[in-house]
């Protein structure tokens, strides 16, 4: 029954009705100091980047490949009139399945109308609110298998100031938010979202020449952003970015920083953030397949966030394998020997060491950022790279560069071309699970 189109003449952008959206569920668990935990019944919702758009009025593909209709979209806010978001059939269109506590995500997914490539998600608290998480003070936990990952891919876990709605409050053209995934915001300031603020970003979109399925339009959205984890079984970082201004923000152009076609340290928000990464930090023999980390097993990562209210001042990482805990590998950089965790003179010391700007201190370090982690939104993706191909994650970076911090990981300067992964390891996927998040030291053995 097709009866969208009343709601869809008034507001934008809506919701259709072609597919009943239902929220794969994912439990986890809140911990108290002590150890105890109660569970939590969450559910994941897919990002509505990734959701079939079409005509309120039939089955009419309002954005098909990396184009937008011109007779639907002639400007974004006729194009969210006359368009709506459809529901996900989250295993056979994108291959995502959950079991209790665990989600996988598959890579390449071969629907019957299309074929998926990566996924993002985000834990929902009800249908229609995302899991909010005040990070500081707290030490959040999951377990991660990334033995399916190849170089080139990326089973990345981290949050986002995004709004709790998806922006459906402070925006009246959002009828669909959180419940279908809107309202995504990150540290690059994306550019590459189809409706930004509840208004399809139809202007001015260039399709991207070596993706077909993306494009960038005229505005990105910005946001803070907190990198638990971006891995594969041959690299790992984790990294905070900060941004000026608190929660959601839209940009356009220039403004957007390198995603808008200005200068990548242009937009407000701090594209760069502070790392750390154990290879780049000149531990070759910590993660990896068969290292101090087997990546050939599961790994349970914890993540703490030392300090309290706006005043958080470090980020430490410990890692628990076979039932050992393992401290984060010290970096070898000279300059950075005393540092195995994130913190204003680590990032000092490393910035310095390796000559990358500060664009983290330049945005206010941890002092800013301890003031936007109260309100954050947990993203669980999975995705490959069609600007850089991965390597600034797991290889040389820049690729003919032989000064220190260049050298991020083992793979070759060659690998992570989206082509050549979405082909040859189209089965690879990411499961995480067992997420826990309490006071430090109350989620892990
Ligand atoms: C790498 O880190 C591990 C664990 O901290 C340590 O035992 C090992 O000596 C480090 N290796 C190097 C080359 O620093």
């Amino acid at each position: 029954m097709l009866c969208v189109g009343l709601f869809g003449l008034v507001y934008s952008i809506g919701v259709g009705t072609n597919t009943q959206e239902t929220h794969p569920k994912l439990s986890w668990k809140q911990c108290s100091s002590g150890g105890s935990c109660t569970t939590q019944q969450g559910s994941v919702v897919i990002d509505s980047n990734w959701r079939w758009t079409h005509s309120t009025k039939d089955l009419t593909n309002c954005y098909d490949g990396n184009l937008w209709d011109s007779t639907l979209c002639p400007d974004g806010t006729t194009c969210s009139k006359n368009c709506v978001l459809e529901g996900a059939d989250y295993s056979g269109t994108y291959g995502i399945t959950s079991s209790g506590d665990s989600l996988t995500l598959k890579f390449v997914t071969h629907g019957s109308y299309s074929t998926n490539v990566g996924s993002r998600l985000y834990l929902l608290k009800d249908d229609n609110n995302y899991q909010i998480f005040n990070l500081a003070g707290k030490e959040f936990t999951f377990t991660v298998d990334v033995s399916n990952l190849p170089c080139g891919l990326n089973g990345a876990l981290y949050f986002v100031e995004m709004d709790q709605d998806g922006g459906k409050g402070k925006h009246k053209e959002n009828e669909a938010g959180a419940k279908y995934g809107t309202g995504y915001c990150d540290a690059q300031c994306p550019t590459d979202l189809k409706f930004i603020d509840g208004i399809a970003n139809s202007d001015g979109w260039k399709p991207q020449d070596n993706d077909e399925n993306s494009g960038n339009g005229k505005y990105g959205s910005c946001c803070s952003e907190m990198d638990i984890w971006e891995a594969n079984s041959l690299a790992t970082a984790y990294t905070p970015h900060v941004c000026d201004t608190k929660g959601q923000k839209r940009c356009q152009g220039t403004a957007c920083g390198e995603n808008g076609g200005g200068d990548r340290f242009g937009s407000e928000c701090d594209p760069d953030g502070c790392d750390f990464n154990s290879w780049r930090q000149g531990n070759k023999s910590f993660w990896g397949p068969g290292l101090i980390i087997d990546t050939k097993k599961s790994v349970q990562v914890v993540t703490q966030f030392i300090g309290s209210g706006s005043s958080v001042t470090e980020i430490r990482r410990k890692y628990v394998q076979n039932g050992k805990v393992i401290e984060n590998s010290y970096s070898t950089i000279s300059g950075t020997e005393k540092y195995n965790s994130i913190s204003d003179d680590y990032c000092n010391a490393q910035k310095k060491a390796f000559g990358d700007t500060n664009s983290f201190e330049n945005h206010g370090g941890f002092k800013r950022f301890s003031q936007h982690i109260q309100d954050m939104v947990l993203v669980l993706s999975l995705w490959d790279d069609h600007t850089v191909n991965m390597l600034w994650l797991d290889s040389v970076y820049p690729t003919n560069s032989n000064k220190p911090g260049a050298d991020r990981g083992p793979c070759e300067t060659s690998s992570g071309v989206p082509a050549d992964v979405e082909s040859k390891s189209a089965s690879a996927s990411v499961k995480y699970s067992d997420i826990r998040f309490g006071p430090i030291d109350s989620t892990y053995k």
